[in-house]
């Protein structure tokens, strides 16, 4: 095998017979060949660090889920705050936020709709439905924010009537965030 210089464009062209056949092929440039090694060497140091040390202990869905349990957190605990402070004026305040009366929303179409009514009128294409109305001024358990949530969290005291203690199956926040929801219906006075 030999080398020959190609005069013209200083082309290292090596010449050689592969299967009867006489090929010329042109040397890769070096700057190519270079980053091509470079790349390889990169590849075996990135896979050792990556996946042979404790450096990268979490998938990516893992690394998502703690960012978005820290988030999650953050607003838990500031609800929390709410809650412990629970009044009538902080329930008044929630029902003033759109995220808590949109949450609150959402719960009552799915758990509360069935007996007090979408409009909260307890009424469906004009035929009464069991719940009362809770969009009036009208309260059978008193309509002081404290009220309404103590009724949704313990039901009312008759048990017959069908009003259970929400406490089962809604956390306080979600109750304050229903009750928000409510107050937030209230004609204003
Ligand atoms: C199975 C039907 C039913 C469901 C579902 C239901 N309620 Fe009731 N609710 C009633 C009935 C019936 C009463 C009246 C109880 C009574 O007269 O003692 C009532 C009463 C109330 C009262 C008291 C009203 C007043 O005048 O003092 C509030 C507040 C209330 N419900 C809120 C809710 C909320 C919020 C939800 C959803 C989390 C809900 N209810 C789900 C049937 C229901």
């Amino acid at each position: 095998m030999s080398q020959n210089k190609n005069a013209e464009n200083e082309v290292t062209i090596r010449e050689h017979v592969y299967d009867g056949i006489q090929e010329y092929d042109q040397k890769l440039p070096n700057w190519w060949l270079f980053t091509l090694y470079i790349t390889m060497v990169w590849f075996v140091i990135a896979w050792f660090i990556y996946y042979q040390t404790p450096i990268r202990t979490l998938t990516d869905h893992e690394r998502v889920d703690q960012h978005i349990a820290v988030i999650e957190g953050k607003k838990k605990a500031e609800l929390e705050k709410m809650l412990a402070s629970l009044s009538n004026e902080s329930l008044k305040e929630m029902s003033a936020d759109a995220t808590h009366t949109a949450a609150g929303k959402a719960i009552f179409e799915t758990k509360c709709a069935a007996c007090h009514g979408i409009n909260l009128d307890s009424k469906l294409n004009g035929v009464t439905l069991p719940g009362l109305p809770l969009n009036d001024t009208e309260w059978k358990y008193g309509g002081k924010p404290l009220e309404i949530m103590k009724t949704v969290t313990e039901g009312s005291p008759d048990v017959t009537k069908g009003m259970i203690a929400w406490k089962t199956q809604l956390s306080p926040s979600e109750i304050a965030q229903v009750v928000s929801y409510v107050l937030s219906k209230q004609p204003q006075s």
